[in-house]
């Protein structure tokens, strides 16, 4: 099984490569096609194409049964339902949005499309995630709204944050990209705070090769995120709300997430298989920890984390680069922060030494429907290799710098 015997095998001291095509952590995860061309013909045949269309309001349905909220509203992505929603639920006349810096790499970006002043936020240990405890000290007169971003494994704070918005009047949004499938107390993801935002991008759980969408109990909301994303208008020509622009879904998309719906369970089962493969491969390796999951929320498993602990005896980025010289295109979980990029756009100073520490223990192993339990066994026993090998590598890393 072992792919790789000397230091001259590994890809990034010039060894052939272990996959010929990449091992990406990215879902990917297709329908069955028949099912997405089933649902395709509706739209095809009715010839209309966007514009709610009937597979864009079966979408919503399903979606709001889904999460058991009232209304759903579909974007043509993720990243304009967040900047639609923050719009929407900002406080008026204040300039700053708290959220974690340890987070989705564009989520500054977002925040400055809403002309909010990112306020980036610790996060916890425990959690990967924003909590009350890390966004209290962040709240200030000008706090138009705080985000509550979901980790990829697990919860933020739900109850804390619920509580912390009630009694400082600040609007909640909770980014739930992550955490589409789960249940919390006994209710689904979906209807905690003001709203929470999905993504239907071909990287996430529902692969609508692109899109996105909110769910909320808010009439009010749904209704003026519905007409702002199709113009602001309401009937021809009659702009309804000011601001508006083109967010809509359009209906292949809406066909492709309807496919995707209909495969769920199954797919999370799959999920589960390639997590326990990495549960149970990675238990005996020393320095590396997999981050468990708590069954108790019925998770969907869509993507694996590893703490690379005190003991693993090579740094997280050179784990990376080895992993990634072999098309195993691991990633470094959120890094850098983003309260450590450069950003031409206003945001408030901070210190975040959690964040800082963390940025540099996470790896995103390769997961998703491209990704075989097979596949997961030649990782691991890779990693068993350039453990056991760290010493000479670390070596050759250092003559490889002193070249450059
Ligand atoms: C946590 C999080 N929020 C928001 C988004 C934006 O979603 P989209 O890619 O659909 O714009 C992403 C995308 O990866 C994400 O990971």
């Amino acid at each position: 099984m072992a792919d790789k015997h000397t230091l001259e095998d590994l890809a990034l001291f010039g060894g052939a490569r272990m996959f010929p095509a990449p091992k990406p952590t990215s879902n990917l995860v297709r329908p069955d096609f028949d099912k997405f061309l089933d649902y395709s013909r509706v739209f095809f045949e009715h010839h209309q194409y966007t514009n709610d269309g009937a597979l864009v309001k079966q979408l919503e349905q399903r979606l709001a049964a889904f999460h058991q909220t009232e209304f759903c509203v579909a974007f043509c992505s993720g990243f304009w339902a967040l900047a639609l929603a923050i719009s929407a639920l900002a406080r008026p006349g204040r300039s700053e949005i708290v959220m974690p810096s340890f987070t989705y790499r564009r989520m500054a970006d977002i925040a400055a499309w809403t002309r909010l002043k990112p306020h980036f936020c610790d996060v916890e240990e425990s959690t990967l995630a924003n909590s009350a405890a890390t966004v209290r000290p962040c709240i200030n007169d000008n706090t138009a709204l705080i985000l509550g971003v979901h980790p990829i494994v697990n919860f933020c704070d739900i109850d804390g944050l619920v509580d912390l918005a009630k009694e400082r009047d600040i609007p909640l949004l909770f980014d739930s990209v992550e955490s589409v499938y789960e249940s919390y107390a006994g209710r689904k993801i979906g209807c905690f705070g003001a709203g929470e935002i999905f993504s239907l991008g071909a990287s996430k759980l529902v692969n609508g090769f692109e899109g996105g969408y909110l769910t909320t109990n808010d009439a009010q909301l749904a209704e003026h995120l519905a007409l702002i994303r199709g113009f602001g208008f309401n009937g021809p020509d009659n702009v309804a709300v000011p601001g508006g622009l083109n967010a809509k879904l359009n209906e292949i998309h809406a066909a492709m997430a309807l496919a995707g719906l209909d495969d769920l369970e199954d797919q999370v089962v799959r999920n589960r298989e390639r997590y326990l493969t990495y549960q149970r491969l990675l238990a005996p390796l020393k320095g590396i920890r997999l981050l468990e999951f708590d069954e108790s929320h019925r998770p969907g498993y869509k993507n694996i984390v590893i703490e690379v602990l005190d003991d693993w005896p090579l740094s997280r980025d050179d784990t990376v680069s080895l992993l990634n010289a072999e098309m195993i295109l691991a990633r470094a979980y959120y890094t850098p922060p983003l309260h450590r990029k450069r950003m031409a756009y206003p945001h408030v100073p901070v210190a975040l030494p959690v964040t800082d520490r963390l940025a540099e223990r996470y790896i995103l192993p390769p997961c998703g429907h491209l990704v075989s339990n097979e596949d997961i066994a030649r990782i691991v026993v890779f990693l068993g290799f350039i453990s056991a090998n760290a010493a000479a590598i670390k070596v050759r890393l250092q003559q490889r710098e002193a070249l450059k």
